[in-house]
């Protein structure tokens, strides 16, 4: 352990190469996807993925409010990513702010490219994106949360979103960052992938690469797309082979 002013810095590689919590560089945190976590919802989806605990709802096609913001020709997106107060070690400001405003445009602007919103004009679809449990990454779960959510309320989309953030941690690319590898590492970038198309519909980056480690970043980041799209597709199997969870209440 090194140590800058009064904060402990993590090693965060080994010399074997070997992140802190033992993975590989191309390695993902293990993932459990439940779709149909709630009864209200038009559909939902609770995701686990490392220290991550991530519950999504969606509720629609439905009236739009507020009613300006209607479309004659298209449904309406509205997407309200919060991360709860007790989400966090250090207690968080309970309600909207600018990070939250942010992540919710950005994971909205995500589905437009893939909800077939031309289905339903002068409606809204919502998706509500409830952070329970914080550990970095917790944009990616909630997109792929939202995105089985979607699936589960029958919303006709040209495909599922999978998304990771790859990252550099000492000097190396590495996939799917926690907290550790978040705050200490130097650069962040969470992206989110049209399979079908390998189009990337979101894409951010915070901290320094290079052109060479953003190219090795964008592969890794594609290809832990398509790992986690096999997890959902198989999620989505198991929801509907087993009918819904706890019953029709
Ligand atoms: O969660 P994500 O990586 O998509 O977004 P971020 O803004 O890069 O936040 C990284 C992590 O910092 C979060 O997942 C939380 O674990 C943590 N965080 C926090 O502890 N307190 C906040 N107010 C915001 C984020």
């Amino acid at each position: 352990m090194g140590s800058v002013g009064a904060k402990e810095v993590p090693v965060l590689l080994s010399p074997e190469g070997l992140r802190i919590d033992g993975r590989q560089l191309n390695e993902l945190r293990p993932i459990r996807i439940q779709v149909g976590a709630l009864h209200n919802a038009d559909g939902s989806a609770f995701v686990e993925w490392g220290a991550n605990k991530v519950m999504a709802a969606v509720y629609g096609p439905r009236e739009v409010h507020p009613r300006h913001l209607q479309q004659n020709n298209k449904a309406v997106i509205q997407c309200k990513y919060n991360m709860a107060a007790f989400a966090v070690d250090e207690r968080k400001r309970p309600g909207l702010d600018r990070r939250s405003q942010e992540i919710s445009k950005v994971i909205g602007e995500a589905f437009e490219s893939v909800v077939f919103a031309e289905e339903y004009p002068r409606t809204s679809i919502d998706i509500y994106i409830e952070v329970l449990q914080a550990n970095a990454g917790t944009r990616c779960a909630g997109l792929v949360a939202a995105s089985m959510a979607l699936a589960d309320a029958g919303i006709p989309m040209v495909d599922l979103l999978p998304a990771v953030a790859v990252g550099k941690i000492a000097g190396k690319i590495a996939l799917d960052l926690k907290k550790e590898e978040d705050n200490f590492g130097d650069a962040d970038l969470p992206m989110a992938l049209v399979p079908q198309s390998g189009r990337l519909v979101l894409l951010q980056m915070e901290g320094h690469m290079t052109e060479d480690e953003l190219s090795q970043s964008l592969e890794l980041g594609v290809q832990g797309c398509r790992e986690i799209y096999e997890k959902m597709k198989q999620a989505l199997r198991e929801r509907y082979a087993t009918g819904p969870i706890g019953g029709s209440a």
